[in-house]
């Protein structure tokens, strides 16, 4: 896929996700097939205290091939300065967030309460286009609900102000993660602008994310919770979209190698001294690491005890000897049986 004048491998992104797509995580899709990668939204706005979270999701890691900053806030000024600081700390793309249903994010009038509000929403992408050299991009919802559906007018501002790529999330604001993902109203928005368009929304298993390509007439997917704890999402769907047939789960000996380096690419450049900083770095880790180990679930009552066990600790040393422990009791060649638990 094209994207300004990069020539990105593939048309699959890793959706961004707060408290999820750290940089570790976005370093096990890239390897997995993934083209790029959307870090969690980073705050705007000079009043913000700089906190130790925001300085970190402004930080590019030079291994990321096309490293995307995502931004936040519904002040053109304080955007455009947010995505000077971007291109600054080396993002190859800005992209600007409408799509946030969270209260919180919504009740200071950003994320997805700006499809409320065309007019500002141009005053935004106008002000961010104009402040920086790199490509930048938007994410948005479909509208702010049923019958605020702005999605095509607010994209079409995009391609005017020079962006060079939108992501559509095939719901409303107010449909939150309900209901399925409207393909059509994705398809309305590919057809409105020439620019590249992202389909985003429920692609769960590699047939999915064909599907709502195809359904669509999307550029690319662009793929969230369905890749936590399963890079392999990736790999899979490229394979599809590539004529061969879905290599599907992966077998235990792969997950083991996987899991062993993601904890590795986490732990990296950290502080351990720093006081509960290991203790949240495995916290964190528990989320993908039940459902890396989704479908080998070990069975019987001592073996579900083990991994609650297991999911509770907050040492490195001691959830690696676990992890060695889990992985002697499943065959190597075991293959992990989750597709049919992906909605
Ligand atoms: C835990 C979580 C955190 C999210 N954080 C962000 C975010 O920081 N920025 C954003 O634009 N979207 C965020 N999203 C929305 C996702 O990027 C994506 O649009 C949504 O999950 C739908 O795609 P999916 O069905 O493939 O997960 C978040 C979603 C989840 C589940």
């Amino acid at each position: 896929m094209q994207i300004g004048s990069c020539e990105l491998d593939g048309n699959l992104a890793l959706a961004p996700m707060a408290g999820v797509t750290d940089p570790a995580f976005r370093l096990v899709c890239l390897k997995a097939g993934a083209a790029f990668a959307v870090g969690e939204m980073a705050a705007s706005g000079s009043h913000l205290q700089e906190t130790e979270m925001t300085r970190r999701r402004y930080a590019c890691d030079a291994r990321e091939r096309f490293p995307v900053v995502q931004i936040l806030g519904a002040d053109p000024v304080e955007m455009a300065r947010a995505a000077e600081r971007a291109q600054a700390s080396g993002a190859a793309m800005v992209d600007v967030n409408f799509g946030c249903p969270a209260r919180v994010v919504c009740g200071k009038a950003c994320g997805s309460a700006i499809m409320r509000e065309p007019q500002l929403a141009g005053k935004i992408l106008r002000a961010v286009a104009s402040a920086v050299t790199i490509p930048v991009s938007v994410k948005m919802r479909t509208g702010w609900d049923a019958a605020t559906k702005t999605a095509v007018p607010i994209a079409q501002m995009a391609q005017d102000a020079g962006f060079s790529l939108v992501t559509v999330h095939g719901r409303t604001r107010s449909e939150r993660f309900s209901g399925s993902v409207n393909a059509a109203d994705i398809a309305e928005v590919v057809r409105a602008v020439s620019l590249p368009v992202l389909a985003n929304g429920d692609a769960a298993t590699p047939a999915k994310a064909l599907a709502l390509l195809r359904e669509t007439g999307a550029a690319g997917v662009m793929i969230g919770r369905a890749a936590c704890g399963n890079p392999w999402i990736f790999s899979r769907t490229r394979a599809l979209l590539a004529g061969r047939p879905d290599p599907g789960e992966p077998a235990a000996r792969e997950v083991r190698e996987t899991v062993f380096h993601h904890l590795a690419l986490l732990f990296e450049g950290e502080a351990l001294d720093a006081p509960g900083r290991e203790a949240w770095l495995v916290r964190t880790f528990r989320k993908h690491l039940m459902q890396y180990l989704r479908g080998f679930c070990p069975q019987g009552t001592d073996g579900r005890a083990r991994l609650s066990a297991m999911l509770r600790l907050e040492a490195r040393a001691a959830l690696e000897d676990a992890l060695e422990e889990f992985f002697r009791q499943v065959p190597e060649t075991a293959v992990r049986m989750t597709d049919g638990c992906r909605r």
